[in-house]
């Protein structure tokens, strides 16, 4: 295509790619679901991109354009590194932790919507669990799963209302799907509905620019309930290795 007929967002793109190119001295791929959040259902075509970039071979590694992880990761790192936003989990955390709870629940709390800041907000609660699970106590897990469907429905006996934020963003007629209702009531009647129900009462909606904490306030608290593997986060062959190996490195080729 000419330079001439090509849309200024074309353009755009055209030199987003090649300065990504550049960077790494390989090519770096957009995996199915970068593109299907924009609409678009298809797929790099491999030996398109080799034919465009004559010389260079795959990325099968780290993205230069990420900050930099080292050898052996730990949840900190993920955290510094590759956690688009701290802030609210860590006022939560810090919430939880004011009002007394326990330390497995603050760490539910600190970690509760790694799943939206790290990969997905769909489903975030069961992806954010899934990552951990391997780490730490089943009680965490479980309740960081459980407050996808939580925060939908109140619960007085704690002071917890369906929340404002949710009308905001969804619209009043908003239902949650029947799944999500169907976990909730299986959640209810759970012996550890308490502590993720204690997620989404520590769950800051409104978030205060002010109120700065900081991580170091839970570097404890995460050494003794994080297992965290002496191989590093990804390099320890758990059932979720391949997800902290792939936030690591999101643009390999295979
Ligand atoms: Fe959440
Ligand atoms: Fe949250």
């Amino acid at each position: 295509m000419s330079q001439a007929a090509m849309t200024l967002s074309e353009r755009a793109d055209e030199l987003e790619e090649q300065m990504m190119h550049e960077l790494n001295q390989k090519i770096a791929t957009k995996s199915v679901l970068f593109g299907l959040a924009d609409g678009k259902v298809e797929i790099q075509n491999g030996n398109d991109l080799l034919a465009k970039n004559p010389g260079k071979y795959f990325l099968m590694g780290a993205d230069k354009r990420l900050p930099e992880m080292p050898e052996k990761p730990t949840l900190i790192d993920f955290f510094r590194r590759r956690f688009a936003s701290s802030a609210h989990l860590l006022q939560s955390a810090k919430h939880a932790l004011k009002n007394g709870l326990s330390e497995k629940t603050i760490l539910a709390c600190l970690l509760h919507d790694i799943g939206v800041v790290s990969f997905i907000r769909c489903d975030h609660g069961y992806w954010g669990a899934q990552l951990i699970e391997p780490y730490v106590d089943e009680e965490v897990s479980w309740a960081i799963r459980m407050h996808q469907a939580l925060r939908f429905f109140p619960d007085e006996s704690v002071g917890y209302k369906y929340p404002d934020q949710y009308i905001k963003l969804f619209g009043p007629d908003y239902r949650p799907e029947p799944y999500i209702e169907e976990e909730y009531k299986r959640a209810r009647n759970h012996k550890w509905y308490m502590t993720a129900r204690m997620i989404t009462v520590n769950d800051i909606y409104s978030f205060d620019p002010n109120a700065k904490v900081e991580l170091e306030e839970f570097t404890d608290i995460i050494g003794r309930n994080f297992r965290q593997p002496k191989e590093g986060l990804g390099w320890d062959n758990t059932p979720s290795s391949h997800m902290w190996r792939t936030l690591n490195w999101p643009t390999r080729f295979l």
